[in-house]
Order: structure tokens, then sequence, then C-alpha cells
């Protein structure tokens, strides 16, 4: 992580420098001042370059000979009116990216007493601040032998501003989302032979450290539950299926907790119903959902968030073998419904259906919200640029939409309905893991799991499109996101927390 610290003065002469700038704006007034005093250095600059201010926009520059600091980077927040938190966060990720091929171990932001449509300049200080510490986290575990010289250098920024308290004081919550936000990424970018349902389940057991409670149920105490849909799709690995819940109850006694339910499929060759080979290593990533739920337990937790939340994770590995699934197969779900499988990579929504029946069957929760890479379907609808959202609850919708926007995390709701759900009718079951090949398959898979929601006010994050991102994004590495540990912290925090 990047050591982030907020003074009031700069405490590092040497460290680079970076000046905030809007768009078409002139200086701010500390870059005002130290242009006086190198003799216009920062304007002949600007005079000679394209830099305008533009959002994400960088202009690095060599300082002038009597300056002692290594750099100085000009960074573009776009017009002063439409700034948003996102922009903010992006800016603090562009910083990091635009300082990535230096050597630079130290930054300091001159924010001065940048305030700007209706944000405090403390709000504006500790968001670029979180960005930047979003953007810095990279999956380095595996590289043995990157010369020191391609290894990123930065360790430390600083922001610097009159309200220096305030601004740190912002920031400590928005640190844990951090570190909630990076447990989700390192759980998904763990390789499939390192990272299964047991060693996930195990790794799981440092949330203890914060006062979570950690249970892992194994294959007994699923076949006692009745979970023979999950334990289905975990028939085919030597891997031994695992349900984790984990709880966060730091609420009033007499609040009904939130349940959390996350997909984790540490890896989906599909089973029987065998994926193409071409891009399969993708499927490691199928876990991401459960990897989220376990983010947001972690940033409740190390917020101390005055809220009873609960996890259940369902990690299974998806296999082919003498023993795996068959399509053609029936198994009877741990609600008693009968389950018609017709392929064996429609498996998400089977250990869904058991993990989300045990978690409104043993918490009698006040909402359930479940994430799940369920479809690539979504991703032909949305791209990588949005989830998709399903619920049978329209207030939940509308909470967890404006939640989603205000962090950049957009959600955007489909239809379900009985014309959606008499498609996935079985001819001998109560009902089958796929409807119509190749139409609204995501909506069909959603309209499966509300088959087991029991009536509890419900909703379905398909996150299939954005668990993962090839390129890299302003404020995350190429590789896992973390999309949805934001969110759902911004959603508790707006809706279920008690304050004070
Ligand atoms: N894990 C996949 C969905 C997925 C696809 C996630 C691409 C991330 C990226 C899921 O289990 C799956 O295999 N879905 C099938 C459903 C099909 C059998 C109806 C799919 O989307 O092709
Ligand atoms: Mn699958
Ligand atoms: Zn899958």
């Amino acid at each position: 992580m990047l050591n982030i610290s907020f003074y009031q003065k700069s405490h590092d002469s040497k460290a680079a420098i970076a000046f905030i700038c809007f768009e078409n704006l002139l200086l701010s007034e500390e870059a005002q001042a130290f242009d006086q005093a190198h003799g216009g250095f920062l304007k002949r600059a600007l005079d000679n370059n394209r830099f305008k201010g533009k959002k994400n926009e960088t202009l690095m520059l060599t300082p002038p000979s009597d300056a002692r600091s290594s750099r100085i980077v000009l960074l573009g927040l776009g017009k002063a009116e439409h700034l948003t938190i996102e922009t903010l966060q992006h800016a603090g990720g562009t910083l990091v990216t635009a300082l990535r091929p230096t050597p630079d171990t130290a930054v300091e932001i001159h924010a001065g007493s940048l305030a700007a449509n209706r944000h405090k300049a403390s709000d504006v200080a500790a968001h670029m601040a979180f960005g930047a510490q979003l953007r810095h986290w990279r999956f380095d575990k595996y590289r043995t032998t990157e010369e020191a010289d391609k290894k990123p250098a930065l360790q430390s920024l600083a922001v610097l501003l009159p309200e220096a308290d305030l601004a740190h004081k912002t920031y400590e919550p928005l640190e844990q989302v951090a570190h909630g936000v990076c447990l989700a990424r390192s759980l998904i970018s763990e390789p499939p032979n390192v990272l299964y349902p047991a060693s996930y389940a195990e790794r799981l057991q440092e949330l203890k450290s914060l006062g979570v409670k950690v249970e892992i149920l194994g294959q007994e105490d699923l076949e006692k539950l009745g979970m023979n849909a999950l334990l289905g799709v975990a028939q085919g690995s030597i891997r031994e299926a695992k349900v984790v819940v984990l709880q966060w109850m730091n609420g009033p006694k007499d609040q009904k907790p939130l349940a959390f339910v996350g997909k984790g499929v540490t890896f989906d060759t599909g089973g029987i119903s065998l994926k193409p080979s071409s891009g399969m290593g993708d499927m490691k990533y199928d876990m991401g959902g459960s990897a989220i739920v376990a983010g947001l337990i972690r940033a409740l937790a190390g917020r101390k968030a005055k809220v009873n939340a609960v996890g259940v994770l369902g990690l299974v590995e998806n296999m082919p073998s003498g023993s795996a699934q068959r399509p053609g197969d029936v198994v009877k779900s741990m609600s008693g419904q009968t389950i018609e499988i017709i392929d064996t990579d429609a498996e998400g929504r089977l250990v869904l259906a058991d993990a989300l029946w045990y978690a409104q069957d043993r918490f009698k929760p006040e909402l359930m919200i479940d994430l799940a890479t369920l479809t690539g379907a979504i991703t032909f609808t949305f791209g990588n640029h949005y989830a998709g959202l399903f619920s049978n609850n329209d207030p939940l919708c509308a909470q967890l939409t404006k939640a989603g926007e205000s962090v950049g995390e957009c959600l955007w709701r489909l239809p379900l309905g009985e014309k959606y759900d008499r498609e996935i009718n079985s001819d001998i079951a109560d009902v089958k893991n796929l409807g119509p090949r190749g139409k609204g398959g995501s909506i069909t898979a959603a309209q499966f799991l509300l088959r087991f929601v029991n009536n509890v006010p419900w909703a379905h994050l398909d996150i299939a499109g954005v668990t993962w991102s090839e390129k890299g994004l302003p404020i995350a590495d190429k590789g896992a996101t973390g999309y949805g540990v934001q969110l759902l912290n911004q959603f508790v925090l707006e809706h279920y927390e008690s304050k004070g």
C-alpha cells in the first residue's frame, strides 16, 4: 500500500511536486507562488504545451535547476463545476500512473484550499489520495525476476492543504475501503492452482483479526444441509466444496442483518459441457462475486461500521471428470425444489440457489444482495462498463443504483417477469438450469435465482463484464478491478448504518 499522509506544508523538499489545475484555468495559488519564485517557469511551460487541465490530463516537467524537487506534474481535473468524487479518484490514479516510469519514491500534491462544486477541500484531498491508493495496487507476488528499475518506485504520497487534519479524518475510513478492494483484487488474481475452495476459505481466516466471525462449512455440513445443487457442481473436482460464512455484527441487537451472497467458482471449465480452451484461463476470476463479498466485509470491519452484515460465499471448482455432474442429471436443492441440469456450464446459479436459500433460512435477513460473474451474455449487453442489476424490490434498486453512480461503479436494471420465468420450467423437474439458448441469458439466469430467494427483498448483480479489465482503468491496474466493494460500502453507509 502507498503510505498516505496529509500536511499543511511540504515535508519533503525532494519529493515530486504535483499541482492541480482546472480546465482552461490558471494556476492555483501555490503554483503561482512557485512560478514567481522560479522566474515564470510554469507559465512558460504552459505556453509551450497543449496541456489544458482536462480530466486525466497530465504534464510532466523537469524542475528548474534552483528547485530541489525531482519532478513537477500538472494534473488536470476538468471543469471545476463538473467536479465529482469519481473525477477526483481518477486524478489520484492518473498521477500514480504518470509517475510509474519514473524513479520517484515520494510525491506531494499541492492541493491548497481547493474546494469546488460543493466538495470541501478535505474531501477533495481524501478522494485523490484514495484514487492513488487504489491505482497503486499491483499483483506482483509471482514476479521473481523483475528488474528493480522496472518496478514501480513510488512509496508515499502526501496531500498538502490547510485542512490537513480534517482530510486525514475523511481519508481514514476510505483507506479501509481500499483494503477491502485490494483484498478482493488479490483473491481474484490468484491462480486457480493456488486458490481453490479449501485454500480460499483458509485465507479468509485472516478476517478474524478484525473481529469478523469466520465459519467454514465442508462436505459433511453441506450434505446435512441438503445443498445438493452446490455439491453437484463440485462433484467433478478433487477439491472439496466449502461454504464460508462471514459475520460482522456490530449494529443494534434488534437490527436484522444484511446478507451478501457471492458466487465463488474458483475455476470454471464448464464441466462436462466443457468450454472452448481459448481464454479458459480467464475463468479463474469466476469467484469474483465471492471476493467482492469478502472485500466488503473487510471494509465494513476495518472501519468498524455500526451494522449487522453477513457474507455467504459458495466455493466450488467446476471440473469435468468421471465423477462430474452430467447434463440430464436432476438434483434436489436445499430449498426442496428439484433442478434439471441442462448445461453443466450454467453452474453459478446452482451454487447460488443453495447459498441464497441458506442465507435467508439461517439469518432471516433484512435483504439479500448476491454478486456473481454469472453470464457471458451480460457482457454482450453492457460491455465492461455497467453491471447488470436484477431485483424483486424497486426501492432497493434505486438505492443501489444511486450508490453505484456516486462511486463510479454503475448498475443498470434489467427486467424479470413471468414470461421469462416460464422459460425455465423443466419437463421432468421443478426448474431447469438453462433458458432458451442465446435469448435473454442474463435474465433467465436471474429468474432462476429468484426462485430461491423466498420473497426476501433481493438484488442480483451480474458482474461478469466488470470484474476483470484487460487494459486497466484510471484507478485499477489491468486485471481484477474490485468492482462492487465501493458500491456496496456506499450503499451500507448511506442506508443501513447507525451513525455516531
Ligand atoms: N462463469 C461463466 C460466465 C462468464 C463468462 C463469466 C465470461 C465471466 C466471463 C458462467 O458460469 C457460464 O459459463 N455461463 C455460460 C452460460 C451458458 C452455459 C448458458 C455463458 O455465459 O456462456
Ligand atoms: Mn460456467
Ligand atoms: Zn461460471
